[in-house]
């Protein structure tokens, strides 16, 4: 496939992107506050959640800079006093019984879920300061940002700065196969998979529900502590942009150097601790084992975003995996799992999500990734192909790496990220043509 995108296939991606943000977006008043959001899918996940609603601001930041801008207020209101965001608000009181069974989600303050979400956030703040260059919207919305970072760095943080999450769906990727160990499902027959993930998080949930807060650190070997190599690098990568952004608004606030530190030093102990030089990748942590998780998924190409990672080992990333077609460069990349691992999934045949599935919203962290690195030939490969299944398959929460077909909830939210995908490589003029 070339580096090109038809303006039918650039044109049909930006008609479904354009659809879905407008029929998931939700607006009302709950708890004596309005809001306006961008409910991930209107069937599948009809609350609001944080790191699906950071996505759903940036793309809307290339439609409705407004509209973005209300997306990311909407979701401030979820953080809390002391900083804590959680990764589900749910503000429509008539569906929040549906939450609690469906999802099973333990509630913190009455509205919210008590787990976290990986923090786009500052991205998000970022890029829709970008779009409004409002300064007075941005330093409206830099105080919660920060607050949540601090909390981040306060409750989750280990000594070297990398955070830990104590369930597998704080990283946002559920049911990754990296985590099937941890959670005793390894080398489980596909139909059984999602049956006996479910399980093993229902029993963690139990084993955490006397007394469990967002910021308590669970412990014992029936306890999930984890270093996810995804949820660290958007959380460093989140660092820089508010180190950015104090700069920009507040010059000489000390504040900033100390968020560029945090990154620094976030970066700088995923190479320590997460690096393996021989296979030339980044693993996850298991901390209560402290051993690595030798399972090679999307979250071990990460780290490429961070400029504090050394070139050469980035450079190694991207072509020994990312690049490498007998792992991460299939036909509709970017698998959630390389093709090579026994537990890849491609055809969504376990119906459990991030076990082989492309998304597009990893693509776009990893577009940027390969920007950042020099790669803008590859970067632009991976757009033109994200472009390709999103124009074909239309909004859908995940495809099969393999023949493109949409799988899981359909409208779905920050699929829409194909929109800034499309500017960034200034495909527009293609759509408009
Ligand atoms: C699933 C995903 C989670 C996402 C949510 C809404 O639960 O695992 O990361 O935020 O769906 O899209």
């Amino acid at each position: 496939m070339s580096a090109a995108i038809s303006p039918a296939d650039a044109a049909g991606a930006a008609s479904h992107a354009r659809a879905a943000l407008a029929v998931n977006r939700r607006t009302g008043t709950d708890r004596g506050l309005a809001y306006d959001f961008t409910c991930p899918s209107p069937d599948s996940y009809p609350f609001q959640w944080a790191w699906d609603s950071s996505y759903h601001a940036i793309a809307l930041s290339r439609t409705d800079p407004a509209r973005a801008a209300a997306e990311i207020d909407t979701l401030l209101h979820g953080v809390a006093s002391d900083g804590f965001l959680p990764h589900m608000l749910l503000w429509q009181e008539n569906l929040r019984s549906r939450a609690t069974e469906d999802f099973r989600i333990a509630l913190w303050n009455g509205w919210t879920s008590i787990t976290l979400a990986p923090p786009v956030l500052a991205r998000a703040v970022e890029r829709v300061h970008e779009a409004s260059g409002d300064p007075a919207w941005l330093a409206s919305a830099l105080p919660g940002a920060t607050a949540f970072f601090d909390w981040l760095h306060l409750h989750r943080a280990e000594p070297d700065g990398l955070l830990t999450i104590h369930q597998p769906d704080e990283s946002g990727l559920d049911s990754s196969s990296k985590y099937d160990q941890a959670l005793g499902i390894a080398e489980t027959p596909t139909a059984e998979i999602s049956p006996r993930w479910h399980q093993a998080m229902r029993n963690l949930l139990e084993r955490y529900a006397p007394g469990r807060r967002p910021d308590s650190a669970p412990a014992g070997a029936d306890a999930f502590r984890w270093v996810d190599v995804l949820f660290n690098t958007v959380y460093a990568d989140g660092l820089a942009a508010l180190s950015r952004l104090l700069t920009a608004v507040r010059p000489g606030d000390p504040a900033a150097a100390v968020y560029a530190e945090r990154s620094r030093q976030v970066a700088e102990a995923l190479v320590a601790r997460c690096w393996d030089d021989e296979e030339g990748v980044f693993w996850d942590i298991d901390l209560r084992t402290g051993e690595q998780q030798k399972v090679r998924t999307v979250s071990s190409l990460f780290p490429i975003l961070l400029d504090a990672v050394p070139d050469r080992l980035a450079q190694r990333v991207i072509d020994e995996h990312l690049l490498n077609p007998g792992r991460f460069w299939l036909t509709h990349p970017v698998p959630s799992v390389a093709a090579d691992e026994p537990t890849f999934d491609p055809h969504f045949e376990t119906g459990a999500i991030f076990r082989g599935s492309s998304w597009v919203n990893l693509n776009w962290y990893l577009h940027g990734g390969l920007r950042s690195r020099g790669r803008y030939e590859s970067a632009r490969e991976l757009a033109c192909r994200t472009v390709r299944m999103t124009a074909r398959s239309g909004m859908r929460e995940c495809y099969d790496p393999l023949t493109g077909a949409g799988q899981g909830a359909t409208s779905f939210g920050w699929s829409s990220l194909v929109l800034d995908l499309m500017a960034a490589e200034d495909m527009t003029a293609q759509a408009r043509a």
